[in-house]
C-alpha cells in the first residue's frame, strides 16, 4: 500500500506505539496484545494490530533517527488514518535529576536535525507534544509509582557524539533533561496533520554519571514503560 508497509486499508488502529526497534514491536505485539497479527513486513520494519484491555491498539517501528520515523508517521497518518501516535524508546540523560531507569515524558523535543529548519523560515518552531496525552501519561505513571519528569528533550542526529557531554551545554544550560533521535519529527509531523503524539523515553544512559541500564533492569524498565503507554493508548 505505500513503498515502505504492506498494511491494507484499515488494518492499524488509531493508536499506534512506536518503537525504534522492530523486534520491541514484535515484543509488545507478542507480549501484551489480545489477538496480535501482523500487519507490516516491509524491511522487517514489523507493525502489528491488536487490541488491549478490548480496545484496538497498534504498535509499528520506525527505525533509528528523525528520517526514518519521518517515512512510517508519514504514511501512517496520511494512509492509514493513524490519529494518535506514542514514541516509545530510550534516551540519553543530561540533567542530574534524571536517573538512569527514569522515565521521560517529553513536554517539547528542540532539534539537531535539519529536515524541517527551513520550513519555518525566520521563526525557531518549538515541537510540543499533545497534552492530553501528556497529561493522561503523567497520571498513569503516578498510579504506577514510576519515577518520571516532564521536560524538554532534544532529537539528536548522532548517537556516538564526538564531543560527548558538551556538544549539549547549550540545550543543558536550559534545563533540557534528555537526548533521543526521533521525538522532534514526530512531533513536527503530528501538529502538521492534526495529530496527537507523545514521546515516552526510558533512561538508558546517563551522560553525565557514565551510568548505563543493565540488561535485567533494560527489561524491567521496557515492561513498565510498554505497559504505561498500552493502558494511555487504552484510556
Ligand atoms: N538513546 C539512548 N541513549 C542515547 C544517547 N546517548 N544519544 C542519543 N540517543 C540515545
Amino acid at each position: 500500500m505505500t513503498p515502505h508497509n504492506n498494511a491494507k486499508l484499515g488494518d492499524y488502529a488509531e493508536t499506534v506505539l512506536l518503537p525504534g526497534d522492530p523486534l520491541r514491536a514484535k515484543w509488545v505485539a507478542e507480549t501484551f496484545f489480545e489477538n496480535p497479527r501482523q500487519v507490516n513486513s516491509v524491511r522487517n520494519c514489523l507493525g502489528y494490530t491488536g487490541t488491549f484491555n478490548g480496545k484496538p491498539v497498534s504498535v509499528q517501528a520506525t527505525g533509528m533517527g528523525q528520517p526514518s520515523l519521518s517515512i512510517y508517521v508519514n504514511e501512517l497518518i496520511d494512509t492509514y488514518g493513524v490519529k494518535n501516535l506514542i514514541r516509545i524508546g530510550t534516551c540519553g540523560g543530561l540533567n542530574k535529576r534524571a536517573k538512569v531507569r527514569d522515565v521521560i515524558l517529553a513536554m517539547s523535543a528542540s532539534n539537531e536535525g535539519t529536515m524541517y529548519h527551513e520550513l519555518f523560515g525566520k521563526f525557531t518552531f518549538a515541537p510540543t507534544a499533545d497534552f492530553s496525552l501528556l497529561r493522561k501519561a503523567a497520571d498513569l505513571a503516578d498510579q504506577k509509582d514510576m519515577t518520571w519528569h516532564a521536560g524538554g528533550i532534544v532529537s539528536s542526529d548522532s548517537f556516538y557524539q564526538p564531543l560527548g557531554l558538551a556538544a549539549y551545554k547549550p540545550l543543558t544550560d536550559h534545563d533540557i533533561l534528555a537526548v533521543e533521535m526521533e521525538a522532534a519529527a514526530l512531533y513536527t509531523i503530528a501538529a502538521q496533520k492534526g495529530c496527537k503524539a507523545l514521546a515516552i523515553c526510558t533512561i538508558s544512559d546517563c551522560l553525565i554519571t557514565g551510568d548505563e541500564i543493565d540488561a535485567d533492569q533494560r527489561q524491567t524498565s521496557l515492561t513498565d514503560m510498554a505497559k504505561l503507554s498500552l493502558e494511555l493508548a487504552a484510556s
